[in-house]
């Protein structure tokens, strides 16, 4: 049983429409560049593989990648892109599902560490791509640093992205270290917006480092972004890269 709400087919079926624009070559090269890297000769897994918008050009690229997926509506649209033979996906829970094999990097992107919603889990997650890594292996997670220094006491919401086409700001509980995303999205030209809301549980960098340590695993990098750009007191988000000892 996890915390972490399914993604359900209607937005398995918009997803690719929605994330066009960070699923372009340009958009994706230097996180496939940086993961083919860490990668090497041996075998990725994605934790929470989604419609495979990493996964499936990275198998492009030569890696061989599996995944883990939660929503069956999701994998199914990745299956429509690559078979079972190119890339195998368990349907299954990132935190605790086994997958036969060991692999040289589990990545875990675009923030979806925060799906799950207690810190029990996370943990969990943390072990679970212990569990899959050869000695010497990485995990790597790209998440969002909280957005707390944007929230004066008394506001209750930040906005993140304020568009023609799309309303999106976080609300907040801080004493549950939980968050809500809110979308309202413009649909067709008659002036339509669809809500749609997620929740997530947002954690610091150092947070992740302790998780990591619980799971066995060292920090060996931490960047700003896939382009490898130092990770500062003003980035939104990083790439941290934790090893497994040899
Ligand atoms: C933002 S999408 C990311 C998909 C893909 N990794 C990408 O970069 O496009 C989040 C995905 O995480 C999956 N997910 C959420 N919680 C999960 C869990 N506990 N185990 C496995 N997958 C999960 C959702 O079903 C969804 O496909």
């Amino acid at each position: 049983m996890t915390s972490s709400e399914l993604w359900t087919r209607a937005t398995a079926d918009r997803y690719d429409a929605e994330e066009a624009e960070n699923s372009s070559h340009a958009a994706l090269e230097p996180a496939l560049t940086f993961l083919a890297e860490l990668a090497g000769d041996g075998r990725a897994l994605e934790f929470a593989i989604g419609t495979g918008r990493v996964g499936v050009p990275l198998r492009e690229r030569g890696v061989p990648v599996a995944g883990i997926e939660l929503s069956e509506p999701m994998a199914a649209v990745l299956r429509g892109k690559a078979d079972e033979d190119a890339l195998p996906v368990t349907i299954g829970d990132m935190a605790t599902t086994v997958v036969p094999g060991e692999f040289t990097l589990v990545y875990l992107v675009y923030n979806t560490i925060s799906n799950l919603l207690t810190q029990d889990e996370q943990v969990e997650c943390f072990r679970n791509a212990a569990r899959h890594l050869a000695p010497g292996g990485r995990f790597v997670i790209e998440l969002g640093v909280p957005p707390l220094r944007f929230l004066p006491p008394g506001q209750a919401a930040v906005p993140f992205d304020v568009s023609d086409r799309h309303l999106g700001f976080d609300t907040f509980d801080l004493v549950e270290q939980l968050l809500v995303s809110h979308h309202f999205t413009r649909e067709g030209e008659d002036g339509h917006y669809r809500r749609g809301a997620s929740r997530h549980r947002y954690a610091w960098p150092a947070e992740l480092d302790l998780m990591a340590r619980i799971a066995g695993l060292e920090l060996e990098q931490r960047v700003a972004d896939w382009d490898g750009s130092p990770f500062t007191d003003d980035s939104a988000k990083h790439i941290s890269v934790w090893r497994k000892p040899a």
